[in-house]
């Protein structure tokens, strides 16, 4: 019946109109910081915090459907959160769905467990 995985769940962001469109929008779910984008009337979510060093990319600069990270200027594509610039890693990116006027964002149950 559930077509996701089992280890992930879908949590409630925010009300759609909370997400404006070109400003990307922080907020910390399950203990993850997510930045939420709207591009084109699409909603994407990121992982806040940028890969090279300590920012939160909501902070930063939208352009596109990249965006820049305000401390060093990595640039991620927002879509699949592949990095263009600077850093080494790309952003993990999470799926959103819209139900009503509803965001919710797909995060995994446990991030950052206690790994071996
Ligand atoms: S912390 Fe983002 S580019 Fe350095």
């Amino acid at each position: 019946m559930s077509t996701v995985d089992d280890s992930s769940t879908w949590e409630t962001a925010c009300p759609l109109d909370a997400v404006r469109e070109g400003t990307p929008r922080g907020l910390k779910l399950k203990g993850i910081p997510v930045a939420l984008y709207k591009i084109e009337g699409a909603v994407y979510a990121t992982h806040d915090v940028c890969t090279h060093a300590y920012a939160h990319l909501s902070d930063g600069y939208i352009e596109g459907h990249t965006i820049e990270c305000p401390l060093h200027g990595a640039i991620y594509d927002i879509r699949d959160g592949k990095c263009l610039a600077v850093a080494a890693s790309d952003l993990k990116t999470y799926p959103v769905k819209i139900e009503g006027d509803t965001v919710s964002v797909l995060l995994p149950r446990a991030e950052g467990g206690s790994g071996g």
